[in-house]
C-alpha cells in the first residue's frame, strides 16, 4: 500500500517520485527532519516539534515553510488522509532544489516532504523488559542540537548495535555519555536522575523535556550534567526515551546488566507519568476538535 505524501503544497502518495536528484537535502544533507507519533487520528506533542523544526531551520538558515497554523492543518490533514488511526509521522524541509554548488544561493524555496507510516509501538512486555545497548564512538558533526538529515554516523552506530544484538548504541564523546543514536539517554543513580544537559552534543528530544518536568513534579531530582563513560558501571537504572520507544528501560550496557536486570523503580514511574500524559494530551486534541 502506498502511503500518503504532502510534498510542496499538495497531497499525493509516496509512489509519485517527487524529489530530484539536485535536492540539497539529497546531495548535502542540507536539511531539517522530524518524526512525531499519532495515536487515535491524532498528533502526539505537535507544537513541540514544531518548534524544535522551526530552530533547526532558522540555525542552518532555511526559510520557514510554514507558520505555525498552516503546520498544524497540513499535519492534521495528512493524517485525515492516512488509513490507519496510529503511526508516525515523517517530516523533511530542505534548502530546495538547484545546480549542484557548495555556495548555495540566497532564498531558494524550500522543499518539503511529510509522509505517515504504521509503526509498531513498543508493547507492555518489550516496556518491562527494556532494551540491550552498546557504546561507541560519536562521530557525528558538532551541532548534534539541529536535527539534521545527516544521519550517517547515527546509522553506523545503531548498526554496530544489531550486530552485536543490541538496539540501541550509546554515544561517548571526550569521555561521556551523550545520548543514543536515537533516543536520549537518562541514568538513575541513588534516586536522582542524570541525563546530559541541552546542549550542541545532544538533540533536545521532546520526550526528554516531558520526562524530566514529570520526574520534578513527582519530586525526583534531575542532574542535568554530562555522565561520565566510567559512571555506566555504577548505575541503579538506565533507559532512553524517544517519540517512537516513549520511555525505555536499558537492561545491558556492553552485556554488562544494569541494576537487577528487570526494569527499576523510577524507570517505571516515569513510564506511566509518560504514557498518562500522552493519552491526556491525545484526549485535549480530541476535545479541542
Ligand atoms: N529520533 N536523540 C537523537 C539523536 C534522536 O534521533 C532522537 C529521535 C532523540 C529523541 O527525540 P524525541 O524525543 O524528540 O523523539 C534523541 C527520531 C525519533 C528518529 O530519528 O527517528
Amino acid at each position: 500500500m502506498n502511503d500518503v505524501l504532502y510534498f510542496n503544497g499538495r497531497f499525493t502518495t509516496t509512489a509519485e517520485r517527487v524529489l530530484g536528484v539536485e535536492d540539497r537535502g539529497f546531495q548535502f544533507g542540507d536539511a531539517v527532519y522530524e518524526v512525531f507519533k499519532f495515536l487515535d487520528k491524532r498528533p502526539t506533542f505537535l507544537l513541540d516539534h514544531y518548534q524544535r523544526m522551526e530552530r533547526g531551520l532558522r540555525e542552518i538558515e532555511i526559510a520557514s515553510p510554514w507558520d505555525e497554523v498552516r503546520f498544524a492543518a497540513v499535519m492534521r490533514e495528512l493524517i485525515d488522509r492516512t488509513a490507519f488511526a496510529e503511526g508516525i509521522v515523517y517530516i523533511q524541509v530542505s534548502r530546495g532544489e538547484g545546480e549542484r554548488t557548495h555556495f548555495y544561493p540566497d532564498g531558494m524555496a524550500p522543499t518539503v516532504v511529510a509522509y505517515s507510516r504504521v509503526f509498531r509501538f513498543p508493547d507492555a512486555a518489550k516496556k518491562e523488559r527494556g532494551i540491550r545497548a552498546i557504546t561507541t564512538p560519536d562521530l557525528r558533526w558538532k551541532q548534534c542540537h539541529v536535527k539534521s538529515v545527516n544521519l550517517l554516523a547515527n546509522a553506523l552506530a545503531k548498526k554496530r548495535a544489531q550486530r552485536a544484538g543490541a538496539d540501541e548504541a550509546l554515544l561517548l564523546g571526550d569521555g561521556f555519555v551523550r545520548e543514543g543514536g536515537s533516543s536520549s539517554f537518562f541514568v538513575v543513580k541513588g534516586g536522582r536522575v542524570i541525563t546530559h544537559p541541552l546542549d550542541e552534543h545532544i538533540l533536545p528530544g521532546v520526550v526528554r523535556d516531558h520526562v524530566i518536568a514529570l520526574a520534578l513534579s513527582a519530586k525526583i531530582r534531575v542532574d542535568e550534567r554530562p555522565l561520565r563513560e566510567d559512571e555506566l558501571f555504577h548505575l541503579d537504572e538506565a533507559f532512553i526515551t524517544s517519540t517512537t520507544q516513549g520511555v525505555m528501560p536499558v537492561a545491558e550496557i556492553d552485556e554488562r546488566v544494569i541494576g537487577n536486570g528487570r526494569r527499576g523503580e523510577v524507570t517505571s514511574t516515569l513510564q506511566q507519568l509518560f504514557d498518562q500524559l500522552e493519552s491526556r494530551q491525545i484526549a485535549d486534541v480530541a476535545a479541542a476538535d
